[in-house]
């Protein structure tokens, strides 16, 4: 078999609410996760309404990147990192979101952290908005819901793309833009675009007026992007969970495909230019009011993506002879027919291991969109043991990554994907998004902290530490 491009990037991904701590720090503004308490398994996150005094907000310090960066990138590059996906807080540059010059001191944390990337050769690969938008925008503003929003945040990408020109080539507009699609909790809509449905409201046409202007908002940013500097090559961003029929049964073959629109959606929009039929038919079925400007259908055309970022997790499956299923969870994209594949085991927090499934993706949407695909997130969140020593045997994390990039070769050098790299999620251990906890850990550096922030932040190398590295440096041979 054929090997992997020379010119691969392997990496690792974070997200800055996520990892940087500093909440407040150098004229931070806070953002929609800082108001965002710990859950568990099965038991939510609570959006509070004010930062309150007796809650533990788990992204307010994560794992304080923000007074760590020189010491946790040393270990990145130890470990030969090409590349570095990471997001710019959005409340860092603009800590209300609607001024109209930017945080200084927020730019130039940037700055330095970009450089000391690229100090060692680390290429910085950066979203600008992951899950991140300031606390004042969904507040005063109602989020994406309002129109003035998109003008805030094509002002804040155009002041990143601006400044970090010559140190960003790969950027992405908004993280998992698709999440939203599922309304069944206030979860999604807020971390997205920091809407809040209110009682009466019709959620998923709200959901579709507020992706209509955040899909705006991308093909602007793209437009603005390529003029500021032509090579930036900036790409869309979906969860990608595939959905698979329960069986050959036609009906579920076809309620597979039908549902598989949810995450089809929105790279639809962001690849092509415009809004697919099933979308239209969609609207006018249910009767939604989707309120277009005069030349929205113009700056989408004008905006498409160079490339489609995804995360790839795990798969679902749905059976069309079940409507209400306990499994109709966050896990499952709210799907009322999802249920058990009866082929894949689970993680402890309930997320199916199908590598499988990642060729199968990587397959569907090379043939569906035709551009380069880059796999910006894939991991295993699992409990860890320390040892005596200290070390920390992380096997499964090993097993679970090795088999992800078995398929993804076999997709590159067997089927002919253009994949442009794998950047494995949560590299360092960090803050989970949908628990906010600390032991769901991905990382292959491990970091003392517990649920409850208490821990010395000391970092560690695991097992995967070290067999990371040598995939790398063998570009993917040595597995
Ligand atoms: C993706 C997000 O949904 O999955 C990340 O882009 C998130 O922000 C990751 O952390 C893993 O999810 P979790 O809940 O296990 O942290």
């Amino acid at each position: 078999m054929s090997k992997m491009p020379k010119d691969f990037l392997w990496g690792g991904a974070l997200a800055a609410h996520q990892f940087e701590g500093g909440w407040n720090k150098g004229g931070k503004g806070p953002s929609v996760v800082d108001v965002m308490t710990a859950g568990a398994h099965g038991v939510p996150r609570k959006i509070t309404d004010t930062i309150e005094e007796a809650q533990f907000y788990p992204n307010h310090e994560a794992i304080d990147f923000y007074h760590r960066y020189k010491e946790d990138i040393a270990l990145f590059a130890e470990m030969g990192l090409k590349c570095l996906r990471t997001s710019i807080g959005w409340s860092r540059i603009f800590p209300k979101g609607d001024e109209l010059e930017p945080n200084e001191e927020g730019l130039q944390f940037y700055d330095k952290v970009f450089d000391e990337l690229l100090k060692y050769g680390i290429q910085p690969v950066i979203t600008l908005s992951h899950f991140e938008m300031p606390l004042h925008l969904a507040r005063e503003y109602g989020g994406f819901r309002n129109r003035k929003v998109v003008d805030c945040f094509v002002r804040f990408a155009e002041v990143c793309f601006r400044r970090y020109k010559d140190k960003v080539k790969y950027w992405m507009t908004f993280n998992e833009i698709n999440n939203q699609m599922d309304v069944s909790g206030p979860l999604f809509l807020w971390t997205n675009s920091g809407v809040t449905v209110k009682e009466g409201e019709n959620a998923k046409e709200v959901m579709y007026q507020t992706a209509h202007h955040e899909l705006v908002a991308s093909a602007l940013a793209v437009s603005i992007g390529k003029k500021i500097n032509p090579d930036f090559q900036i790409g869309a961003m979906v969860s990608h969970i595939p959905i698979y029929p329960y069986s050959s049964n036609p009906e579920d073959v076809m309620l597979a495909e039908e549902e598989m629109r949810q995450r089809y959606f929105f790279p639809d929009i962001q690849v092509r230019g415009f809004y697919p039929k099933y979308a239209l038919k969609e609207f006018e079925r249910e009767g939604y009011s989707i309120t277009f400007e005069p030349g929205d259908e113009e700056i989408l055309k004008n905006g498409t993506v160079d490339y489609l970022g995804f995360s790839y997790y795990m798969s679902t499956t749905v059976k069309s002879d079940v409507t209400n299923n306990n499994a109709g969870d966050i896990i499952n994209g709210g799907l009322p027919n999802a249920v058990e594949n009866p082929y894949i085991k689970a993680s402890d927090w309930g997320w199916s291991i199908d590598p499988t499934g990642l060729r199968y993706v990587l397959n569907r949407l090379y043939d569906r969109y035709q551009i380069p695909l880059f796999i910006v997130e894939n991991g295993f969140g699992a409990i860890d043991t320390v040892e005596a020593d200290g070390s920390i045997h992380d096997r499964e994390r090993i097993e679970y990554l090795k088999a992800h990039i078995e398929a993804l070769e076999k997709a590159v050098t067997y089927d002919g994907v253009g994949l442009i790299g794998y950047t494995p999620w949560g590299i360092i251990d960090i803050v989970s998004f949908t628990t906010g906890e600390m032991k769901k850990r991905y990382g292959m550096i491990y970091v003392d902290r517990d649920n409850e922030g208490n821990g010395s932040m000391n970092r560690s190398k695991k097992d995967s530490f070290y067999w990371y590295k040598e995939v790398i440096k063998s570009n993917g041979e040595k597995l």
